[in-house]
C-alpha cells in the first residue's frame, strides 16, 4: 500500500503526462464503509481510496462508541432483527436493504474478528452482546464503549497489507462524468493542487452530513460531501429530511457540546431524570423507558427542556451512579475518562445530556448491490439512504458499513474495465469554479457558522412549514454568497461549504415535502397523528431532474 500523507506534488498529477491518476475503482471516503469497500474491490483490480483527512483520524466510524448489531444467538433471529429495524424506522425502510443487513451482518462481524478485532467476550468465549434502544433482544456486539475505534483499527491493519493506494488529505470536489456515466473524480490536495482520478467505477463512502447542524456528534468531516457530489452528478437522493438527533450529547463544557454520550450508557442501565428528579421516560414510553428508540428519547428530552423541567444548562441528567463502579470502569471506560476530564466522576455524579445531530437516514438511492441511479457510481454507508427508514436503531450503522461496504466494493470491482479519455470539459468547469473562489468576497468560515445556526434553529427536532420556509430562504441566501479562498489551501474549504449549503437545502426541501410526522421527522404544524397502516407516503426523492414524495406506490412530482 502506498500512503501519501501530506503532500501530493503536481509531479504526481503529471505522473502520466497530463492524464492524472487512473484506477479500476475509486473509493471516496476512508471510514468503515470506504475501507471495507476498498478491501473488497482490491480483489478485482487497482484501487485508489481518498481521504479528506487521514484514514482513522477523520470520519465517524472511529467515534462510534456503542456497538454492532448482529444475530448471533438461537434465542434471536433475523426475523426479529428485521422487525425491530422496521418498527424503529417507522416502516419507511427499504425491505430489500434490511433483508441484506440482517442476513449478512454476522458474517461481516466474523470477518472483523478473523482479522483481529477484539470485541468483548462472555465467560463462555462467545462475542458478548448488550441491549440497545428499540430492540427486543440484546444483539449489540461491542468493544467496551470504543467499538468503532476497534473496527476502524482492524480495517486499517488490513488496508496496510493490501495494494490499495491511499491518498490522504485529498478532497474530491467533483465527480467527472461523460455521457451520464461517472468516470472518476476531480480532487484537491491539502495544498490546493488539482488531481484528476479516472476510474471505471466510483464508490461514494463519504459518511453523513450532521455537521450542517450547530450541535453535532460528527467529526469535522461529516459535511455531506457525497450527497452533494452525487446530486450534482445527477443521482437521486431519498428521505433527506430524516436526520437523527441522538438523545444524549454532552451539554458542557462549551467546546464539547454535542459530543456523543453513547447509548451503551442506557444499555448498561443508565436512567434519565429531569431537574425535578422525575424519571420522565415514564410519560413518553413507559414500556421501553430509556431503551425506547432514539427519535422518542430525543423528543422526550427536548420536551422536558422546552417545558422548563431541564437543567440550567438546557439538558437533563443521565445517571449511572446506582451501577457497580466496576461495571462502569469495565463497560464504559471512555465515558468515565471523558467525564473525568470535564471534572465529573460518573461513578458518583450524573452526566448532563441533550440531543445532538447524529446521523442521516436519507442519502443516495441504492439497490442492494449499492448501484445508484447513475451508471458508474456506487454508494455505501451513511452516504446511502433507505436502510434505516425514518429512524435508525443504534448499532445498525456499524453493521451497515461492513455489509454494504463489502457489497459496494464487490459491485464496483466487478464492473467492466473501460478506456475513457480525460473528460476535459468537466475539468475546465472545475478550474473555472476554483478560479472564481480567488475573486470571491465571503469568508467560508462565516457561512459555515451561519448555516449551522440556521439549521439548528429552523430544521431541528421539531419543525413547522413556516420555520422551514424561513430556513430555506436563509440557506439559499448563504449559498448565493460568493466564497473567497484566502489561500490555495482553503479552496477545498470553499467547496465543502458549498456542499453543506446544498445538503442543507435538500434537507429542508424534503422536510417541506413530508407533510406528516414520522420517525425523526416531526411536523408540529400537522396535527393528525401518523399511522403506519394509513400513511399514504413513501420516500421523498430529490435529483437535479425531479423532486417529490412517493404516494401509495405512485410518485407525486413537486417541482
Ligand atoms: O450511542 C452510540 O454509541 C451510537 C451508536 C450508533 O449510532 O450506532
Amino acid at each position: 500500500m502506498q500512503f501519501i500523507y501530506v503532500r501530493i506534488e503536481p509531479t504526481l498529477y503529471k505522473m502520466r503526462g497530463d492524464e492524472g491518476l487512473k484506477s479500476h475503482v475509486l473509493i471516496v471516503g476512508s471510514g468503515g464503509a470506504g475501507v471495507r469497500a476498498a478491501l473488497e474491490a482490491a480483489k478485482y483490480g487497482d484501487v485508489i481510496i481518498t481521504s479528506k483527512s487521514i484514514p482513522g483520524k477523520g470520519g465517524c466510524t472511529p467515534m462510534a462508541e456503542g456497538g454492532y448489531n448482529a444475530v448471533l444467538r438461537s434465542q434471536d433471529s433475523c426475523v426479529l432483527h428485521s422487525e425491530d429495524t422496521f418498527r424503529g424506522g417507522a416502516y419507511l425502510n427499504d425491505p430489500a436493504l434490511v433483508e441484506v443487513l440482517v442476513r449478512e451482518s454476522p458474517d461481516r462481524l466474523n470477518d472483523l474478528v478473523r482479522w483481529g478485532a477484539v470485541f468483548d467476550f462472555t465467560e463462555e468465549d462467545t462475542v458478548a452482546q448488550r441491549s440497545f434502544g428499540g430492540q427486543r433482544f440484546p444483539r449489540t456486539c461491542y468493544a467496551g464503549d470504543r467499538t468503532g475505534h476497534e473496527v476502524m483499527m482492524t480495517l486499517l491493519e488490513q488496508l496496510r497489507t493490501s495494494d490499495v493506494q491511499v491518498l490522504s488529505e485529498v478532497t474530491v470536489i467533483s465527480l467527472l462524468a461523460e455521457e451520464n456515466r461517472v468516470t472518476g473524480a476531480y480532487a484537491l490536495t491539502r495544498d490546493g493542487n488539482p488531481v484528476t482520478i479516472r476510474a471505471d467505477s466510483t464508490v461514494l463512502a463519504t459518511g453523513g452530513g450532521s455537521q450542517i447542524y450547530d450541535i453535532s456528534t460528527n467529526s469535522a468531516t461529516g459535511t455531506g460531501d457525497g450527497y452533494a457530489l452525487g446530486y450534482r452528478a445527477g443521482a437521486e437522493l431519498i428521505d433527506m429530511e430524516m436526520v437523527q438527533f441522538h438523545p444524549t450529547g454532552a451539554v458542557y463544557p462549551y467546546d464539547a457540546r454535542g459530543r456523543l454520550i453513547t447509548e451503551a450508557v442506557r444499555g448498561e442501565g443508565g436512567i434519565l431524570t429531569n431537574a425535578r428528579g422525575e424519571r420522565f421516560m415514564e410519560r413518553y414510553d413507559p414500556e421501553r423507558m430509556e431503551l425506547s428508540t432514539r427519535d422518542v428519547v430525543a423528543r422526550a428530552i427536548a420536551t422536558e427542556v422546552l417545558e422548563g423541567r431541564g437543567t440550567a444548562r438546557g439538558g437533563v441528567y443521565l445517571d449511572v451512579t446506582h451501577l457497580p463502579a466496576r461495571q462502569i470502569e469495565e463497560k464504559l471506560p471512555v465515558m468515565l475518562e471523558q467525564f473525568l476530564r470535564f471534572g465529573v466522576d460518573i461513578r458518583s455524579e450524573p452526566m448532563e445530556v441533550a440531543p445532538t445531530a447524529h446521523h442521516f437516514m436519507g442519502g443516495l438511492r441504492i439497490t442492494p448491490d449499492c448501484t445508484t441511479t447513475v451508471p458508474g457510481l456506487f454508494a455505501c454507508g451513511e452516504a446511502a439512504g433507505g436502510l434505516h427508514g425514518a429512524n435508525r436503531l443504534g448499532g445498525n450503522a456499524l453493521a451497515e458499513t461492513q455489509v454494504f461496504g463489502k457489497r459496494a466494493g464487490e459491485s464496483a470491482g466487478k464492473s467492466r474495465k473501460r478506456t475513457d479519455s480525460l473528460p476535459r470539459k468537466a475539468i475546465a468547469v472545475q478550474e473555472e469554479r476554483l478560479s472564481a473562489y480567488r475573486s470571491g468576497i465571503e469568508n467560508p468560515v462565516k457561512i459555515r457558522r451561519d448555516l449551522r445556526l440556521a439549521m439548528w434553529e429552523g430544521a431541528g427536532i421539531f419543525r413547522t412549514a413556516p420555520e422551514l420556509e424561513t430556513t430555506l430562504e436563509k440557506v439559499d441566501a448563504l449559498a448565493a454568497r460568493p466564497l473567497k479562498a484566502y489561500a490555495v489551501s482553503t479552496l477545498a474549504e470553499c467547496c465543502t461549504v458549498e456542499n453543506m449549503c446544498l445538503v442543507a437545502s435538500l434537507v429542508v426541501r424534503s422536510a417541506l415535502l413530508r407533510t406528516e410526522s414520522r420517525g425523526a421527522h416531526v411536523r408540529t404544524d400537522i396535527k393528525q397523528p401518523w399511522d403506519a397502516a394509513t400513511s399514504p407516503f413513501g420516500h421523498t426523492y430529490m435529483s437535479v431532474k425531479r423532486a417529490g414524495i412517493e404516494r401509495s406506490g405512485c410518485a407525486d412530482a413537486a417541482d
